[in-house]
Protein backbone atom coordinates (compact mmCIF):
# COMPACT_ATOMS: atom_id res chain seq x y z
CA UNK A 1 0.00 0.00 0.00
CA UNK A 2 3.05 2.30 -0.41
CA UNK A 3 1.51 4.30 -2.63
CA UNK A 4 -2.06 4.69 -1.52
CA UNK A 5 -2.13 7.55 0.69
CA UNK A 6 -4.81 10.16 2.48
CA UNK A 7 -4.35 14.10 1.11
CA UNK A 8 -1.68 14.39 4.45
CA UNK A 9 0.78 12.36 2.85
CA UNK A 10 0.22 13.98 -0.32
CA UNK A 11 1.20 16.94 0.50
CA UNK A 12 3.62 15.98 3.12
CA UNK A 13 5.41 14.32 -0.13
CA UNK A 14 4.83 17.15 -2.24
CA UNK A 15 6.95 19.35 -0.25
CA UNK A 16 9.04 17.77 1.55
CA UNK A 17 10.34 15.33 -1.19
CA UNK A 18 13.70 16.23 -2.62
CA UNK A 19 16.49 14.75 -4.74
CA UNK A 20 18.95 17.72 -4.55
CA UNK A 21 18.74 21.05 -2.02
CA UNK A 22 16.81 23.58 -4.74
CA UNK A 23 16.32 26.61 -3.23
CA UNK A 24 14.94 26.88 0.46
CA UNK A 25 13.16 30.17 0.63
CA UNK A 26 11.51 29.06 -2.62
CA UNK A 27 11.05 25.34 -0.63
CA UNK A 28 9.37 26.67 2.07
CA UNK A 29 7.32 30.10 0.64
CA UNK A 30 6.11 26.57 -1.92
CA UNK A 31 5.23 24.52 0.82
CA UNK A 32 3.23 27.20 2.34
CA UNK A 33 1.27 27.94 -0.82
CA UNK A 34 0.49 24.71 -1.38
CA UNK A 35 -0.56 23.77 1.72
CA UNK A 36 -2.75 26.84 2.14
CA UNK A 37 -4.52 25.45 -1.55
CA UNK A 38 -5.07 21.59 -0.08
CA UNK A 39 -6.83 23.37 2.93
CA UNK A 40 -8.80 25.71 0.72
CA UNK A 41 -9.71 23.22 -1.91
CA UNK A 42 -10.84 20.56 1.17
CA UNK A 43 -13.16 22.72 3.20
CA UNK A 44 -14.52 24.64 0.41
CA UNK A 45 -15.14 21.07 -1.11
CA UNK A 46 -13.45 22.10 -4.49
CA UNK A 47 -15.07 20.37 -7.31
CA UNK A 48 -12.89 19.01 -10.23
CA UNK A 49 -14.49 21.08 -12.65
CA UNK A 50 -14.32 24.30 -10.63
CA UNK A 51 -10.38 23.50 -10.26
CA UNK A 52 -9.81 22.84 -13.91
CA UNK A 53 -12.30 26.64 -14.55
CA UNK A 54 -9.68 27.78 -12.27
CA UNK A 55 -6.78 26.32 -14.36
CA UNK A 56 -7.86 27.12 -17.45
CA UNK A 57 -8.28 30.80 -16.09
CA UNK A 58 -4.93 31.48 -15.13
CA UNK A 59 -3.48 30.00 -18.35
CA UNK A 60 -5.51 32.56 -19.96
CA UNK A 61 -4.51 35.73 -17.46
CA UNK A 62 -0.57 34.29 -18.46
CA UNK A 63 -1.42 34.52 -22.49
CA UNK A 64 -3.20 37.96 -21.90
CA UNK A 65 -0.35 39.45 -19.96
CA UNK A 66 -2.17 40.29 -17.43
CA UNK A 67 -0.66 38.60 -14.25
CA UNK A 68 0.93 41.78 -13.17
CA UNK A 69 -2.37 43.59 -13.72
CA UNK A 70 -4.48 41.07 -11.50
CA UNK A 71 -1.87 41.18 -8.93
CA UNK A 72 -3.01 45.21 -8.48
CA UNK A 73 -6.29 44.44 -8.39
CA UNK A 74 -5.70 41.89 -5.91
CA UNK A 75 -3.80 44.29 -3.52
CA UNK A 76 -0.68 42.78 -3.68
CA UNK A 77 0.91 45.85 -5.58
CA UNK A 78 -0.14 47.83 -2.27
CA UNK A 79 0.67 45.44 0.28
CA UNK A 80 4.27 45.79 -0.90
CA UNK A 81 4.58 49.31 -0.68
CA UNK A 82 2.86 49.03 2.88
CA UNK A 83 4.99 46.90 3.72
CA UNK A 84 8.38 48.48 2.30
CA UNK A 85 7.03 51.48 4.24
CA UNK A 86 6.56 50.11 7.62
CA UNK A 87 10.28 48.98 7.23
CA UNK A 88 11.25 52.40 6.51
CA UNK A 89 9.19 53.59 9.53
CA UNK A 90 10.84 50.84 12.10
CA UNK A 91 14.55 51.85 10.35
CA UNK A 92 14.20 55.04 11.34
CA UNK A 93 14.50 56.35 7.49
CA UNK A 94 13.22 60.11 6.63
CA UNK A 95 9.82 59.37 4.67
CA UNK A 96 10.08 60.70 0.74
CA UNK A 97 7.11 61.69 -1.66
CA UNK A 98 5.24 58.24 -0.64
CA UNK A 99 5.67 55.56 -3.02
CA UNK A 100 3.05 54.15 -4.67
CA UNK A 101 2.35 51.26 -7.43
CA UNK A 102 4.09 50.66 -10.95
CA UNK A 103 1.87 48.92 -12.54
CA UNK A 104 2.06 46.90 -15.52
CA UNK A 105 2.44 49.65 -18.31
CA UNK A 106 6.08 50.97 -17.86
CA UNK A 107 8.78 50.46 -20.19
CA UNK A 108 12.38 51.12 -20.46
CA UNK A 109 14.28 53.71 -23.37
CA UNK A 110 11.65 56.20 -23.73
CA UNK A 111 12.99 59.33 -25.78
CA UNK A 112 15.38 61.64 -23.41
CA UNK A 113 15.41 65.14 -22.69
CA UNK A 114 17.01 68.02 -20.54
CA UNK A 115 15.12 69.79 -18.10
CA UNK A 116 11.39 69.82 -20.16
CA UNK A 117 9.73 67.82 -22.50
CA UNK A 118 6.30 67.28 -24.65
CA UNK A 119 4.71 64.16 -24.36
CA UNK A 120 2.03 64.82 -26.54
CA UNK A 121 2.40 64.87 -30.34
CA UNK A 122 -0.25 68.06 -30.24
CA UNK A 123 -2.83 65.99 -32.26
CA UNK A 124 -4.75 64.79 -28.72
CA UNK A 125 -8.12 65.94 -27.66
CA UNK A 126 -7.64 67.15 -24.02
CA UNK A 127 -7.05 69.69 -21.27
CA UNK A 128 -3.34 70.94 -22.00
CA UNK A 129 -1.11 70.75 -19.20
CA UNK A 130 2.50 71.42 -18.08
CA UNK A 131 3.87 69.68 -14.75
CA UNK A 132 6.85 70.94 -13.48
CA UNK A 133 8.66 71.35 -10.24
CA UNK A 134 11.93 70.29 -8.28
CA UNK A 135 13.56 66.77 -7.25
CA UNK A 136 14.79 67.07 -3.80
CA UNK A 137 16.48 64.90 -0.54
CA UNK A 138 14.31 64.27 2.26
CA UNK A 139 15.95 67.98 3.48
CA UNK A 140 15.00 69.62 1.04
CA UNK A 141 18.12 70.10 -1.38
CA UNK A 142 17.83 69.95 -5.08
CA UNK A 143 18.76 67.11 -7.02
CA UNK A 144 20.77 68.21 -9.99
CA UNK A 145 20.74 65.93 -13.04
CA UNK A 146 17.92 63.62 -11.63
CA UNK A 147 16.21 60.92 -13.71
CA UNK A 148 12.70 62.03 -14.40
CA UNK A 149 11.00 58.87 -16.05
CA UNK A 150 6.99 59.99 -16.71
CA UNK A 151 4.31 57.93 -18.44
CA UNK A 152 0.24 57.92 -18.67
CA UNK A 153 -2.87 56.45 -20.80
CA UNK A 154 -4.05 58.67 -23.73
CA UNK A 155 -7.18 60.20 -24.10
CA UNK A 156 -8.55 56.50 -24.38
CA UNK A 157 -6.81 55.28 -21.42
CA UNK A 158 -4.55 53.61 -23.52
CA UNK A 159 -0.60 53.32 -23.50
CA UNK A 160 1.69 53.32 -25.92
CA UNK A 161 3.57 50.07 -26.62
CA UNK A 162 0.43 47.98 -25.31
CA UNK A 163 -1.72 50.21 -27.74
CA UNK A 164 -0.41 49.39 -31.16
CA UNK A 165 -2.71 52.62 -32.50
CA UNK A 166 -0.35 54.95 -30.55
CA UNK A 167 3.02 56.11 -31.67
CA UNK A 168 6.11 54.26 -30.09
CA UNK A 169 6.64 55.90 -26.91
CA UNK A 170 3.42 58.59 -27.09
CA UNK A 171 3.01 59.82 -23.63
CA UNK A 172 6.16 58.29 -22.10
CA UNK A 173 9.45 60.35 -21.56
CA UNK A 174 12.79 60.17 -19.63
CA UNK A 175 13.77 64.11 -18.30
CA UNK A 176 17.19 64.56 -16.75
CA UNK A 177 17.19 67.47 -14.34
CA UNK A 178 18.60 70.94 -14.44
CA UNK A 179 21.30 71.77 -12.14
CA UNK A 180 18.64 72.79 -9.55
CA UNK A 181 17.18 69.65 -9.83
CA UNK A 182 14.00 71.27 -12.05
CA UNK A 183 11.93 69.27 -14.84
CA UNK A 184 8.88 70.16 -16.66
CA UNK A 185 7.12 68.93 -19.12
CA UNK A 186 3.62 69.41 -21.25
CA UNK A 187 0.78 67.02 -21.43
CA UNK A 188 -2.85 66.43 -22.34
CA UNK A 189 -4.26 65.47 -18.45
CA UNK A 190 -5.01 61.79 -18.78
CA UNK A 191 -8.70 60.14 -17.95
CA UNK A 192 -8.96 57.33 -15.63
CA UNK A 193 -9.50 54.17 -17.79
CA UNK A 194 -11.05 50.69 -16.92
CA UNK A 195 -9.20 47.06 -16.94
CA UNK A 196 -9.80 45.37 -20.41
CA UNK A 197 -13.21 44.21 -20.87
CA UNK A 198 -13.45 40.47 -22.06
CA UNK A 199 -10.95 39.83 -20.30
CA UNK A 200 -9.71 37.35 -17.70
CA UNK A 201 -9.44 40.14 -15.19
CA UNK A 202 -12.40 41.56 -15.95
CA UNK A 203 -14.19 38.32 -15.66
CA UNK A 204 -12.83 37.48 -12.05
CA UNK A 205 -13.86 41.06 -10.83
CA UNK A 206 -17.11 40.58 -12.48
CA UNK A 207 -17.59 37.01 -10.33
CA UNK A 208 -15.99 38.94 -7.32
CA UNK A 209 -19.01 41.60 -7.96
CA UNK A 210 -16.03 44.53 -7.81
CA UNK A 211 -15.49 47.07 -9.99
CA UNK A 212 -12.43 47.70 -12.75
CA UNK A 213 -11.76 51.27 -12.75
CA UNK A 214 -8.55 53.21 -11.92
CA UNK A 215 -8.72 57.07 -10.94
CA UNK A 216 -6.65 59.28 -13.60
CA UNK A 217 -3.16 59.54 -12.95
CA UNK A 218 0.07 59.74 -14.33
CA UNK A 219 3.31 57.65 -13.75
CA UNK A 220 6.66 58.45 -12.20
CA UNK A 221 10.13 56.63 -12.10
CA UNK A 222 12.36 58.85 -10.67
CA UNK A 223 16.13 58.56 -9.25
CA UNK A 224 19.29 60.61 -8.45
CA UNK A 225 23.10 59.71 -7.01
CA UNK A 226 22.68 58.08 -3.80
CA UNK A 227 18.98 58.25 -3.98
CA UNK A 228 16.58 55.40 -3.52
CA UNK A 229 14.63 55.72 -6.98
CA UNK A 230 11.26 56.36 -6.36
CA UNK A 231 8.11 54.43 -8.05
CA UNK A 232 5.02 56.68 -7.71
CA UNK A 233 2.11 58.46 -9.41
CA UNK A 234 0.24 61.81 -8.95
CA UNK A 235 -3.46 61.77 -9.27
CA UNK A 236 -5.94 64.08 -10.46
CA UNK A 237 -8.26 65.90 -8.57
CA UNK A 238 -11.90 65.44 -8.95
CA UNK A 239 -12.11 61.70 -10.60
CA UNK A 240 -15.01 59.58 -9.23
CA UNK A 241 -12.84 56.80 -8.49
CA UNK A 242 -10.32 58.80 -6.26
CA UNK A 243 -11.02 57.34 -3.33
CA UNK A 244 -12.15 53.88 -4.53
CA UNK A 245 -9.38 52.99 -7.20
CA UNK A 246 -9.16 49.54 -8.35
CA UNK A 247 -5.17 49.00 -7.82
CA UNK A 248 -6.05 50.84 -4.19
CA UNK A 249 -3.01 52.94 -5.28
CA UNK A 250 -4.20 56.33 -4.69
CA UNK A 251 -2.41 58.34 -1.41
CA UNK A 252 -3.31 61.14 0.06
CA UNK A 253 0.23 63.22 -0.14
CA UNK A 254 0.10 62.63 -4.34
CA UNK A 255 -3.44 64.23 -4.84
CA UNK A 256 -2.04 67.24 -7.31
CA UNK A 257 -3.64 70.95 -7.71
CA UNK A 258 -4.63 72.07 -10.88
CA UNK A 259 -4.01 75.78 -11.36
CA UNK A 260 -6.13 77.02 -14.54
CA UNK A 261 -5.71 79.82 -16.90
CA UNK A 262 -1.68 79.94 -16.15
CA UNK A 263 -0.13 82.48 -18.18
CA UNK A 264 2.20 81.37 -21.08
CA UNK A 265 5.12 83.64 -20.44
CA UNK A 266 7.92 81.22 -19.77
CA UNK A 267 6.67 78.19 -21.27
CA UNK A 268 7.08 79.61 -24.90
CA UNK A 269 9.99 76.88 -25.34
CA UNK A 270 7.18 73.82 -25.09
CA UNK A 271 4.67 75.66 -27.51
CA UNK A 272 2.20 76.80 -25.38
CA UNK A 273 1.03 80.54 -26.84
CA UNK A 274 -2.12 81.05 -24.14
CA UNK A 275 -3.62 80.14 -20.82
CA UNK A 276 -3.13 76.25 -19.89
CA UNK A 277 -4.00 74.27 -16.52
CA UNK A 278 -0.97 73.93 -14.32
CA UNK A 279 0.46 71.33 -12.02
CA UNK A 280 3.46 71.93 -9.14
CA UNK A 281 4.58 69.47 -7.82
CA UNK A 282 8.28 68.66 -6.14
CA UNK A 283 9.24 65.01 -5.75
CA UNK A 284 11.26 64.32 -2.44
CA UNK A 285 13.90 60.79 -2.95
CA UNK A 286 14.84 58.91 0.64
CA UNK A 287 18.33 58.44 0.77
CA UNK A 288 19.77 54.83 -0.62
CA UNK A 289 20.49 52.16 1.73
CA UNK A 290 22.86 50.42 -0.88
CA UNK A 291 24.23 50.89 -4.64
CA UNK A 292 20.36 48.24 -5.19
CA UNK A 293 18.07 50.49 -4.44
CA UNK A 294 19.58 53.64 -6.33
CA UNK A 295 18.56 52.33 -9.56
CA UNK A 296 16.85 53.42 -12.35
CA UNK A 297 14.67 49.99 -12.71
CA UNK A 298 11.30 48.83 -13.00
CA UNK A 299 9.72 46.15 -11.51
CA UNK A 300 10.57 43.06 -14.03
CA UNK A 301 14.11 44.47 -14.32
CA UNK A 302 14.78 45.16 -10.87
CA UNK A 303 13.64 41.26 -10.40
CA UNK A 304 15.75 40.36 -12.82
CA UNK A 305 18.52 41.32 -11.15
FE1 LIG B 1 -1.67 53.69 -15.12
Amino acid sequence: MKNEFNSEELLRRVTETKVSTGNERVRSITKRVVTDLFKTIEDFQVKPEEFWAAVQWLSRLGASGQAGLITAGLGFDRLLDILEDEADKRAGMASGTPRAIEGPLYIAGAPKSFYEARLDNGKMPGQLVVMEGVIRDTDGNPLSGALIDVWHANENGHYSHFDPSQEEYNLRRQITADQQGRYRFRSILPPGYAIPPNSPTAELFELLGRHGNRPAHIHFLISAAGRRALTTQVNIPGDTYIDDDFAFATRDGLVVTLETGASPAGYESLGIDGPFTRIRFDFKLQEAVNGEDAKHLGRYERAAG
